[in-house]
């Protein structure tokens, strides 16, 4: 049977402030730069779900892609869209809110709430030319 891989594209809004508690204020303010800014700034952050796996044959999909959206926006958007990534998400709690951090805390939330298909792949743009990748490993 073919193997497809299909996407969702979502969109959200947050704010967060790059600081690990591991480094010094000063280091802090060299590494992230305007990124430590005290009381954090914004993204229009863009999120991928690719889910993997062979079409029903019944019903030619390999996830109801209404479905997934339903699930994203439950599990992940209604979470964290206009939220304080270091304050007001509780699956974000104590991680610094890089991208790379954001997708891998997303991963946990969605990989086992999948009604059909395997999750393969998210894709983070925090920016449109800042982009994290993460499919688990
Ligand atoms: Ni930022």
């Amino acid at each position: 049977m073919p193997l497809v891989y299909i996407t969702r594209r979502m969109h959200f809004s947050a704010a967060h402030r790059l600081h690990s508690d591991q480094l010094s204020e000063q280091e802090n303010e060299q590494l992230y730069g305007m990124c430590n800014n005290p009381l954090g700034h914004g993204h229009n952050y863009e999120l991928e779900v690719t889910v993997k796996g062979e079409p029903d044959p019944a019903t030619g999909m390999v996830v109801d892609l209404t479905e997934l959206k339903e699930i994203v926006q439950r599990e992940i958007i209604d979470k964290v869209d206009h939220k304080h990534l270091n304050h007001d998400v509780d699956f974000m709690h104590g991680i610094v809110p890089t991208a790379e951090n954001i997708v891998i805390a997303f991963w946990r939330q969605l990989k086992d709430k999948l009604p059909n298909g395997e999750l393969h792949e998210l894709t983070l743009y925090e920016t449109p030319r800042n982009v994290a990748v993460y499919r688990g490993e």
